[in-house]
């Protein structure tokens, strides 16, 4: 008993003074790093007191001016490394190291349990499904599934053509998420046209209320962010969004019980959707519907909400600056004539200004930042960023900064002209992030955001009574305008 206590103790020694080292060695590499000075026991966590996250974003950006484009902060006991310069991101993205999600990624684990925020083998798992959707997906039926949709959107928004002011983000939200449920799901439900589907809202819900939590450390507690009133608006939130979810994976259901007992030779029991991948993945794991739900909830989302935001902000942009907005009917124009064709795999290289105005949206308003855990030292030029500590990627501030943009405030898509791009050194525009961790629908989203614009734009002049400098943008999944998208559709 007494050999056994000794271990005990020898065994709880070791663990501390391995816990004191590995705080020794993390402090050290941090003292090199540029950053604010700290005070005892809350680093500079003072600095962001009373902040919410939009708040935070702000103020780091601000220090982060001050520091150069790597800034350490201390928020009590963790370690922030903020980044935003391209050579540091090269290294970080070149490597194929420290692709775990960090810590704060944790707080949407109440609805999304997939590959946007699985961990290790988990994460390998899954992405490899996903990857394997995107490279076996027939392109041809991805246009088919594009142009019906964006025809039924094009349709829905006559009712409010001519004249009449109104926000169009939810159409355009509505209609993305047609496209993935039918893409990734084979869904048949008819989204655009079908009343009461508030997925889109309800994410942005849910999506606020997370945020909420980041910057206020008391609500890190699950306990006591259950227990507030934000808590549980989330949960109620939460149910309506995985009960989408769920409506999905059963009419998926419905649809193979019409398979099985079909005699059509048209239909392909084989043909695995996204969906039908994760079914098999759930089954393996005697997951229930709820967390079958929770394991799609990511691409739903990821799919729709973000094109959908990038959308709506290239309407905006477009019905701000009508200049450019003729330019790209011109280009459409001649691509297409007066023909009502579909647009087709061909046309998408001949889109060359269409391309370059949605690139500059994508330079506006990219999810304005990730964060990953650091398990392994980033070794950069001069200095060493610590493992153990949560790097923390300002895609904002790198996709504004005056070194690499000449307009960086402005509108500008001339950004990205060959000679620009050229000028510019590599890293430097990354709404996608990059590496072995990027966004698997890069190439999907350009698709969907070229035919939305050419289905929109040869029918509708887009115009609105907001000005650029009224634009004030706010943090959701990607940033958001805030005060809506509202503009005014006229025939052409
Ligand atoms: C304008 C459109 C889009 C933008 C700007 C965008 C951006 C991003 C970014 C920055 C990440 C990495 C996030 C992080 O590391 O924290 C990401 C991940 C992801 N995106 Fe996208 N995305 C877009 C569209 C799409 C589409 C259309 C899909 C699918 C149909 C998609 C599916 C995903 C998935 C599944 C992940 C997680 C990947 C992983 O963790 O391995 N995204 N996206």
């Amino acid at each position: 008993m007494n050999k056994m206590i000794t271990w005990l103790q020898l065994t709880g020694a070791v663990i501390v003074v391995y816990l004191i080292w590995e705080r020794f060695r993390q402090w050290r590499l941090a003292g090199n790093l540029p950053g604010p000075s700290t005070v005892p026991f809350f680093g500079n966590a003072l600095l962001f007191l009373g902040c919410d996250v939009q708040d935070f974003v702000d103020r780091v950006t601000q220090l982060q001016k001050r520091y150069s484009n790597i800034c350490r902060l201390w928020l009590g006991h963790q370690l922030i490394v903020c980044v935003a310069g391209s050579k540091t991101l090269e290294i970080i993205f070149k490597s194929n190291d420290n692709l775990n999600k960090s810590v704060h990624y944790e707080f949407y684990n109440d609805f999304l349990k997939g590959v946007f925020v699985a961990k290790d083998e988990k994460w390998r798992g899954l992405r490899k499904i996903v990857n394997s959707v995107f490279h076996n997906n027939n392109v041809e039926n991805q246009l088919n599934v594009f142009n019906n949709c964006f025809l039924v959107l094009s349709e829905v928004l006559e009712k409010r053509s001519g004249g009449e002011t109104f926000n169009i983000d939810p159409y355009i939200h509505r209609c993305l998420l047609d496209i993935v449920c039918k893409i990734f799901a084979s869904s048949r439900i008819d989204i655009q046209r079908k009343d009461g589907v508030t997925y889109s809202e309800d994410v942005r819900l849910a999506t606020q209320l997370t945020n909420h939590r980041f910057a206020k450390i008391w609500l890190h507690s699950d306990f006591i962010f259950n227990h507030t009133a934000a808590g549980k608006l989330k949960k109620a939130t939460i149910n309506k969004i995985l009960d989408f979810g769920m409506d999905v994976i059963n009419e998926r259901r419905e649809i193979l019980n019409e398979i099985a007992s079909s005699t059509s030779e048209d239909v392909n029991p084989n043909s695995k959707t996204f969906l039908g991948q994760m079914m098999d993945y759930a089954e393996a794991r005697n997951f229930t519907d709820r967390e079958l739900s929770m394991s799609i909830s990511d691409v739903l989302i990821a799919g729709s909400d973000t094109t959908a935001g990038a959308i709506s902000y290239m309407i905006m942009m477009l019905a701000m600056h009508e200049d450019i907005q003729e330019k790209v009917y011109g280009e459409i124009q001649d691509i297409f004539g007066d023909s009502k064709r579909p647009v087709e795999l061909q046309d998408m290289n001949r889109m060359q200004l269409l391309e370059r105005v949605i690139k500059e949206v994508l330079r506006h308003c990219p999810p304005p930042h990730i964060a990953r855990r650091v398990d392994n030292n980033i070794k950069l030029e001069n200095t060493t960023i610590p493992a153990g500590s949560t790097l923390y990627i300002m895609l904002y501030k790198l996709h504004r900064d005056p070194q690499y943009w000449s307009h960086p405030d402005s509108f500008y898509p001339d950004h990205f002209l060959p000679e620009n791009i050229e000028r510019r050194p590599k890293y430097t525009f990354l709404p996608f992030v990059s590496g072995l961790r990027a966004c698997p629908g890069q190439k999907f989203s350009l698709m969907m955001m070229k035919i939305m614009m050419v289905t929109i734009l040869r029918k509708y002049r887009i115009t609105t009574n907001v000005q650029p400098s009224e634009v004030d943008l706010s943090l959701v999944f990607m940033l958001e305008i805030s005060n809506g998208y509202n503009v005014q559709l006229t025939l052409r």
